[in-house]
């Protein structure tokens, strides 16, 4: 049999990430839109609470769950802007990042066996904690005539005697799909009728464009005291390297399980990162809807230059900061293949360009291709200058 943690790959887009740095290494300039780090620094009021911790001399354990200024933070705030019906700051956990929530979440809930329905495709990392948490992924596909919702009719068609939740994400990573009140409504229904707890990921809940509203599927009637909600800091406030993330969950053994679960791994978040984090949720949000305000901007350059690009068929997102694109029946391929890895070596090796292959998103991700807008700006405009010709070239 196969160690659990065999199972696990070590990612396509490090593959790309690690070709792209060897580039740089010999002196070639790249264009790093593989991946989603935000370019932004983190709003001042975070920074300076983080160097008045330190003077303080905050560099001690802390709860496990969290220090209590963060918790009640996070508390009022789910409360005021995601409308979650939560009793009681013990129902919030903080973790190492959105990742380790994740981890913590399919532990707690799955038994060998239990199936997960997500979206196909979709980032990496969860069929691999559903994995590492005994469970099996069932992706559902997403589909570019329907603007890669996630659709409830196709939801229910992959329910089985031992499904045991819906993992829903939005905004989508990797097409930037937005969902909407009534599609959110159609999968809570779904959840309530089949007895099914429903893991909502809201890591880019203030990526989200054209003056969309973001709304929390845990705030729907269908969905409460089934939703575990997960959120993090790394997109809001650009503070993916402090990794502060959070879980909500109102289910007393689950919550039980997964304050368990937090003590025997990370046993509380870094110390300073909290006080940080804290001073963050509490304070203005300006800094906040200026990203999103940017990342729009570099949302609308990007897709302009798919636009005109020939062999692709890009998807204009609604959130996040993804541009997810179908490569064309006619895109010949490179270095004799014609996969999704095709199109990514060839804008390496002839633009020093990175992407990321759909096909690492899931089965439903072969064929497309993944470009990132979180870098500067000024990459993304290079990057968009540049890409329309090196197709053209191909
Ligand atoms: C959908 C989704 N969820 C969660 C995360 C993890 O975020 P973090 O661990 O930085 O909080 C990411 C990061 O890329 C993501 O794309």
């Amino acid at each position: 049999m196969t160690h659990i943690v065999d199972q696990v790959s070590f990612g396509a887009i490090v593959q790309v990430r690690d070709r792209l740095l060897e580039q740089q290494a010999r002196g070639r300039k790249v264009l790093r839109i593989e991946s989603g780090d935000p370019s932004f620094d983190i709003p001042v009021i975070a920074r300076e609470a983080m160097e008045k911790a330190l003077r303080d001399g905050h560099t001690h354990y802390t709860a496990s769950t969290g220090i209590p200024v963060l918790r009640e933070a996070i508390f009022n705030k789910v409360r005021a802007e995601n409308v979650l019906d939560v009793p009681s700051v013990d129902n919030v956990i903080v973790t190492s990042g959105a990742m380790n929530a994740l981890y913590i979440i399919f532990r707690a809930l799955l038994e060998a066996g239990d199936e997960v329905i997500l979206p196909d495709p979709m980032w990496t990392e969860i069929a691999e904690n559903i994995r590492l948490g005994g469970g099996t992924p069932r992706g559902v596909r997403l589909r570019a005539e329907g603007g890669y919702q996630f659709v409830a009719a196709d939801i229910e068609s992959a329910i089985t005697p031992r499904t045991r939740a819906i993992f829903v994400n939005t905004p989508h990573n990797p097409t930037g799909a937005v969902l909407g009140r009534e599609a959110l409504e159609s999968i809570a229904a779904l959840a309530e009728k089949h007895n099914l707890i429903l893991i909502s990921d809201e890591a880019y809940e203030h990526v989200i464009f054209d003056g969309q509203k973001h709304v929390s599927i845990g705030s729907l009637p269908a969905a409460r005291g089934r939703t575990i909600s997960v959120f993090s800091l790394s997109k809001t406030y650009a503070m993916s390297g402090l990794r502060v993330g959070y879980i909500v969950v109102t289910d007393p053994l689950l919550l039980e399980r997964m304050k368990k679960l937090v003590r025997c791994t990370v046993n509380g978040v870094n110390s300073v990162a909290q006080y940080g984090a804290a001073a963050a949720i509490n304070g203005p949000q300006d800094a906040t809807r200026a990203m999103a305000h940017e990342y729009q901007q570099r949302r609308d350059i990007l897709f302009s230059a798919l636009e005109e690009a020939p062999y692709v068929e890009a998807f204009r997102p609604g959130g996040a900061f993804f541009l997810w694109a179908r490569i064309k029946e006619d895109w010949r391929g490179y270095d004799g293949k014609s996969d999704d890895w095709s199109m990514t070596n060839y804008l390496i090796d002839k633009a020093g360009i990175g992407s990321a292959p759909g096909s690492a998103f899931g089965p439903a991700g072969g064929g497309h291709i993944r470009f990132a807008f979180s870098c500067s700006t000024e990459q993304v405009t290079e990057a968009a200058r540049l890409l329309p010709d090196v197709l053209r070239k191909a």
